[in-house]
């Protein structure tokens, strides 16, 4: 695997493979690998001749500073991961790579409806991310690029930007990787004991009766969030949000939608976790 920090660089490493008329698959993480990212990875490999990993933590995106000082770095374990996988190319840039101007005269790339779930309380957080996931775009220059479902709102996002921006990038989803407990595999597991993880699989249970009761007729959708709050907390969390939307577009579900997400974020202990399930009423009505 080749591991590469500059830009130049890298449109060296893509322009040759290119040249070999090979195809090129895109994985953007901040890095603290585990198997979720790996999952993606290995998509990648069935889906490209070449695959490329980014590892950035992307201080746009991130609204306390404390938060982008505390996120994890294991690079040395990361790019064993890589290796083992069979990635292609490790693109590690440096923050002064990424914006060589200053940070607040950089062009933001702006998604707009972004304010709800994940986005009510973290302003410009998403415009962080779309802006780090353009630049990397147009850095990479991808056939496709892999996201996780495990974040369903950013990769409605990424589909959105895409399609609004008309890039020439294929988009997909991967489902979330989780413990043979239930808990989505996340970097933010890490901050938790041991106790709490166990408990912390209890946000996909309440997902998952949700889900059932959806399932089995229940209509009064604001009821159904109210009561997996309780049970959320009832269980030692402080339930951010747990919420039924339309899995197209994140809008408020109603009585007769089919196609659903329901969502979930709760703190736990000194992590903020979310997750979120499919729920297709097609055939339940
Ligand atoms: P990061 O949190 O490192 O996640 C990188 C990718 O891995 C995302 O697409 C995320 O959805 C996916 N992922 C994380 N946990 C997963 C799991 N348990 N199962 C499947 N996929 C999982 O998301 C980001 O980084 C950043 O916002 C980024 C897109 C890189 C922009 O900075």
């Amino acid at each position: 695997m080749q591991r590469i920090e500059t830009v130049s660089a890298l449109r060296t490493q893509i322009k040759d493979w290119r040249q070999q008329n090979h195809t090129v698959a895109f994985v953007p993480t901040m890095g603290n690998l585990h198997q979720g990212h790996l999952s993606l990875v290995e998509k990648a490999l069935q889906r490209a001749d070449k695959v490329v990993v980014s590892i950035f933590v992307n201080p746009l995106q991130f609204d306390q500073s404390a938060d982008l000082a505390a996120y994890p770095s294991t690079l040395e374990q990361d790019i064993q991961q890589l290796t083992n996988s069979n990635c292609d190319g490790l693109f590690t840039p440096t923050v002064d790579e990424m914006y060589p101007q200053r940070m607040d005269n950089q062009t933001v790339i702006s998604v707009p409806n972004m304010d709800t779930l994940c986005g009510r309380d973290r302003p410009g957080h998403f415009d962080g991310v779309a802006t780090v996931v353009v630049k990397l775009f147009n850095m990479v220059q991808p056939d496709l690029a892999l996201f996780g479902e495990k974040d369903y709102q950013q990769l409605l996002l990424i589909k959105k930007m895409v399609a609004d921006l008309n890039l020439p990038i294929e988009i997909i989803g991967v489902p979330t990787y989780r413990e043979a407990s239930g808990l989505a595999m996340s970097s933010r597991n890490h901050y938790l004991s041991e106790q709490q993880q166990e408990r912390a699989a209890e946000l996909y249970q309440t997902l998952l009766s949700v889900q059932r009761q959806l399932q089995h007729g229940a209509q009064d959708f604001l009821l159904l969030q109210q009561r997996a709050m309780s049970e959320l907390q009832q269980s030692g969390f402080q339930p951010d949000y747990v919420a039924i939307y339309r899995a197209e577009d994140l809008e408020q579900a109603k009585y007769g939608d089919k196609d659903l997400r329901i969502l979930g974020a709760a703190q736990i202990g000194k992590a903020r976790l979310i997750d979120n399930i499919a729920c297709d009423l097609t055939l339940s009505w």
